[in-house]
C-alpha cells in the first residue's frame, strides 16, 4: 500500500517536471473522458496533472477544474441533484435560515419574493427548489455557472419540465456585465466564493451587494476553530485549496448590513461545514 501510494507521487513529479503546464492541462481533460478508468481514478488524476497550478494562481486552477467540468464537478448530476429528496441538510438549513430572516424584515418569502439569482447554480437543482418550495411567487429566476456542461445538461431538464429557470454559463469575477441594469429580491451564493482568493471574492460580494434589492445570502467554508468573523485574512482549506473567507468582512467593506449569520465551526451536516451570512443594503 505504502510502495503504491510512493509510486503514484514518484510518477506525478515526474509528470509533472518532464511536461509542460499546457499539455498537462490537455491530458487532464483527456483523463476525464476516459470511461475504463473509474471515477475515482479519473478525478484523481485531473486533479494531480494540474496542481502546481494552485500555487502559479489559485483562481485560474479552481476555474480550470470546473470550467472542464472535471474532479469534483462529476458528481453534478440531473439524477443526484434534482428534487427535494436530494437537496442536502445542511442547504435545507440554509434556505429554512433565509425563510426566517426574510419574514423577520416582514418580507413573505411566498408571495412577496419576485426575482432571485444563484451564483454557482451548476445544474440549477436549488433554483428550482426555490422555485418550488420557497418562493412561489417568483417569476424571474436565473442562475450563473462556469460549468459550461452543467449550465446546458441543467437548461435541457428545466426546459423540459416547464420551469421559467433561465441559466448561463459565466464566470463569477465578470458578473459586473451579467448584472447590468437589473436587481434581484434575493441573490444566493453557496459554496462557491471559497474558488476565488480574497481579493477577487471581496470584489464579487460588493458587485453582488449592489444588484441586491431585499437580501443577499452566502454559505461558505467555516474556520474549524476561529469564527470567520475574526479572520484577518482568508485562509485555503488543505484538502483542495478552497479558501475560507471572513464574508462578514466582505460585506461590511462593501457597505452592507449584516441581518443575521450562523457559524458552526468544526460542526459538519452531510459533510458541510456551517457558515451563513445573510445581509442587506443599508
Ligand atoms: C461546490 S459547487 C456548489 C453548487 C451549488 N451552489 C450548491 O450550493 O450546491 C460550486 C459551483 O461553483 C461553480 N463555480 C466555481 N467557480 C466559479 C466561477 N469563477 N464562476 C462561476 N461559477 C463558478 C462551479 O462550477 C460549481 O457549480
Amino acid at each position: 500500500m505504502v510502495k503504491n501510494a510512493s509510486f503514484k507521487n514518484a510518477t506525478k513529479e515526474i509528470v509533472r517536471s518532464c511536461i509542460p503546464l499546457a499539455a498537462r492541462k490537455q491530458m487532464a481533460v483527456w483523463v476525464n473522458h476516459q470511461g475504463w478508468l473509474d471515477h475515482h481514478r479519473r478525478s484523481w488524476w485531473s486533479q494531480e496533472l494540474v496542481r502546481d497550478l494552485s500555487d502559479i494562481n489559485i483562481n485560474e486552477y479552481h476555474k480550470f477544474l470546473w470550467s472542464n467540468h472535471l474532479s469534483y464537478a462529476a458528481t453534478y448530476e440531473i439524477a443526484c441533484r434534482f428534487g427535494r429528496e436530494n437537496m442536502k441538510q445542511s442547504r435545507r438549513l440554509f434556505f429554512e435560515d433565509l425563510n426566517k430572516h426574510l419574514t423577520s424584515l416582514s418580507v413573505n418569502p411566498g408571495k412577496d419574493v419576485r426575482s432571485v439569482f444563484e451564483v454557482g447554480c451548476s445544474l440549477g437543482y436549488q433554483l428550482r427548489y426555490l422555485e418550488t418550495d420557497v418562493f412561489s411567487s417568483a417569476t424571474t429566476l436565473e442562475g450563473i455557472d462556469i460549468d459550461a456542461r452543467a449550465i446546458h445538461d441543467g437548461t435541457e431538464y428545466l426546459r423540459g419540465i416547464g420551469s421559467t429557470i433561465r441559466l448561463h454559463c459565466a464566470d463569477m469575477e465578470e458578473l459586473e456585465g451579467v448584472l447590468e441594469g437589473k436587481r434581484f429580491d434575493v441573490i444566493i451564493c453557496s459554496g462557491v466564493l471559497m474558488y476565488l482568493d480574497e481579493d477577487a471574492a471581496t470584489r464579487v460580494v460588493d458587485t453582488l451587494l449592489r444588484h441586491t434589492g431585499v437580501m443577499l445570502a452566502f454559505a461558505g467554508l467555516a474556520h474549524p476553530y476561529i469564527d470567520n468573523a475574526q479572520l484577518s485574512r482568508s485562509v485555503p482549506r488543505d484538502s483542495d485549496k478552497s479558501l475560507i473567507h471572513n464574508i462578514d468582512a466582505m460585506i461590511n467593506k462593501a457597505g452592507g448590513r449584516i441581518a443575521a449569520r450562523r457559524w458552526g465551526g468544526s460542526e459538519q451536516v452531510d459533510g458541510h461545514t456551517i457558515y451563513f451570512v445573510f445581509a442587506t443594503t443599508r
